[in-house]
C-alpha cells in the first residue's frame, strides 16, 4: 500500500471540515479500506487558522507555492472558492499532473471546459462531489449510479439560504426582508446575500446538473434564472390558500425542442414530494427512463456535510490512483465543443400564477379574461379579495397550461389598461 499525499488549499469552514473528516476516520480508511492517504501539506493565508485543526503530522503554510511545488503531493483539493486565484490554482496543479478535487461550483460551472480539457490533457482527474448539494451524493449519483439511464429530467430545490428563507415566510406570515435579515444575524445568510436570493448560486449548481445529466455542457449564463427577492408574503399566502407552496426551484428537462434548464421560483401542489423540503434542506428530484424517480434529499451546505463531500472524492481519487486506474471517471464531454442546445424559457409551456393589482371597477375581470383568451389562455382558477381598495385589490388567476411567449403578450396588454394598479406577479407552477 503506497501512501498517497494530499494537499489542501484553504482551511476555512469547508477545509477545516476535511482537515476534521479526515482525522475522525484516520484508522478507519487504513485499517478497513486499505487507504494510506495523507494529508501531507495544508495552505491558507490566515495562518492562525491551523492552531484549530487536528493537522496531525501535515505541514501547514501560508504559501500555496509549497504545495504546487512539492512533486510528492499527488492531489490538490482546492477549497478556496471564486474564480480568480481558485481558477490559477486549478489549471497549475492540473498542468503539473496533480488530481484535483474542488468544492466550487462557480468554478466548474463557469470554467468547466477550460478544466477538463486541461486536466484530460494531464491525463489526471477533477472530482466535484461538494460543487452541488454539500453532503448529498448527487454528482455520483449522475456519474456513476445513474450511468445506465437517461436522466430527463431534474428538479431540484439546491439553495439552503433562499429555502431558509421561503420556508419562514410560509410558516411565519414575515415578509422577505424580514426574514433575510433575520438570516443574517443568525449566520445562515452571507453579509451579500445576492448570489443565493438572485438565483446565481442555484445556476451555478443547475448549470453543473445539466452538463452531467445531458453529457454535454451547459454554460452558466446560458438559461434563465430569476432568484426569489420578489416574492411577496401575500403571494405565499395565496399560494397556501389554494394549496400550493413556493420554492426556488432549479428545473432541467429533455425535450424535442432542447434542453429546458431554468432557474425560478415556482409553485408546487402542496402534495408534491419537494413541497415538504423545508428550511436548510436540499434536495434533487432526478427521472431516468430506467430507474424512474429518485429523491436525493439532505444537508447542502455547513462544515461537516460539505466535507463529507471531500473526503469521499479524496477516497475515490485514492483508490484511482492505488488501482492505475487514474481517470476512471472521465468528463470528456464536458467540453465547450459540446454545448447543449437551450430551450429559451419564452418558449416553454407551463401553468401560471398571476396576481395583478387592480382597481374595483365593474368590467375589470372580464378584460383581463380577454385578454388572456386571446391569447389562447385558459383559466383555471380565479380569486379575488374583498379588501381596502384605494391601491388596487389583488385579483389572482392560476391558468392551464400556456406558452410563456402568450403569458407575457397577455400581461403586457392587461398591464396597458388604466385599471392596473402595479406590476403583474407571475410565478410558474410546477405539477
Ligand atoms: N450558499 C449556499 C446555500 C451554500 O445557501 O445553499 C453553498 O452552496
Amino acid at each position: 500500500m503506497g501512501t498517497v499525499n494530499i494537499g489542501l488549499v484553504g482551511a476555512g469552514t469547508v477545509g477545516g471540515g476535511v482537515v476534521k473528516a479526515l482525522d475522525m476516520r484516520f484508522d478507519h480508511f487504513k485499517k478497513e479500506l486499505g487507504l494510506d492517504l495523507r494529508l501531507a501539506r495544508i495552505a491558507d493565508k490566515a495562518t492562525e487558522r491551523f492552531a484549530q485543526l487536528p493537522v496531525r503530522d501535515a505541514v501547514c503554510t501560508g504559501d500555496v507555492s509549497d504545495i504546487l511545488n512539492d512533486d510528492s503531493i499527488q492531489v490538490v483539493v482546492e477549497l478556496v472558492g471564486g474564480t480568480g486565484f481558485a481558477r490559477t490554482l486549478v489549471l497549475d496543479a492540473l498542468k503539473r499532473g496533480k488530481h484535483v478535487i474542488t468544492a466550487n461550483k462557480a468554478l466548474i460551472a463557469e470554467h468547466g471546459p477550460e478544466i477538463f480539457e486541461a486536466a484530460a490533457k494531464a491525463g489526471v482527474s477533477v472530482y466535484f462531489e461538494a460543487a452541488v448539494g454539500g453532503g448529498m451524493p448527487v454528482i455520483k449519483a449522475i456519474r456513476e449510479g445513474l450511468a445506465g439511464n437517461d436522466i430527463y429530467s431534474i428538479r431540484t430545490i439546491i439553495n439552503g439560504t433562499c429555502n431558509y428563507i421561503l420556508t419562514r415566510m410560509s410558516h411565519e406570515g414575515l415578509p422577505f426582508a424580514d426574514v433575510l435579515r433575520q438570516a443574517q444575524e443568525l449566520g445562515y445568510a452571507e453579509a451579500d446575500p445576492t448570489l443565493d436570493v438572485g438565483g446565481g448560486d442555484t445556476g451555478h449548481k443547475v448549470a453543473i446538473l445539466a452538463s452531467l445529466a445531458s453529457s454535454g455542457c451547459v454554460p452558466y449564463g446560458a438559461f434563465s434564472i430569476e432568484g426569489i427577492t420578489g416574492i411577496a408574503k401575500e403571494d405565499i399566502e395565496f399560494a397556501a390558500e389554494m394549496g400550493y407552496v413556493i420554492k426556488l426551484l432549479g428545473i432541467i428537462k429533455k425535450s424535442g425542442a432542447g434542453l429546458d434548464v431554468r432557474v425560478h421560483p415556482a409553485m408546487l401542489p402542496s402534495g408534491h414530494i419537494l413541497a415538504s423540503v423545508n428550511n436548510v434542506f436540499n434536495a434533487v428530484l432526478l427521472e431516468g427512463d430506467a430507474v424512474g424517480q429518485i429523491l436525493i434529499y439532505g444537508r447542502g451546505a455547513g462544515e461537516l456535510p460539505t466535507a463529507s463531500a471531500v473526503v469521499s472524492d479524496i477516497i475515490d481519487v485514492v483508490r484511482n490512483i492505488s488501482g492505475n486506474t487514474p481517470v476512471r471517471v472521465p468528463m470528456d464531454y464536458y467540453r465547450s465543443g459540446r454545448r447543449v442546445s437551450i430551450v429559451p424559457v419564452e418558449q416553454i409551456s407551463s401553468r401560471y400564477y398571476l396576481r395583478f393589482t387592480v382597481g374595483d371597477d365593474p368590467g375589470v375581470l372580464a378584460s383581463i379574461a380577454k385578454h388572456l383568451g386571446d391569447e389562447g389562455i385558459s383559466i383555471a382558477s380565479v380569486m379575488q379579495k374583498e379588501v381596502d381598495a384605494s391601491d388596487g385589490i389583488p385579483v389572482i388567476i392560476i391558468t392551464h397550461d400556456a406558452h410563456e411567449k402568450g403569458v407575457r403578450k397577455a400581461i403586457a396588454g392587461i398591464e396597458k389598461e388604466k385599471y392596473v394598479r402595479s406590476s403583474t406577479q407571475v410565478i410558474r407552477i410546477e405539477d
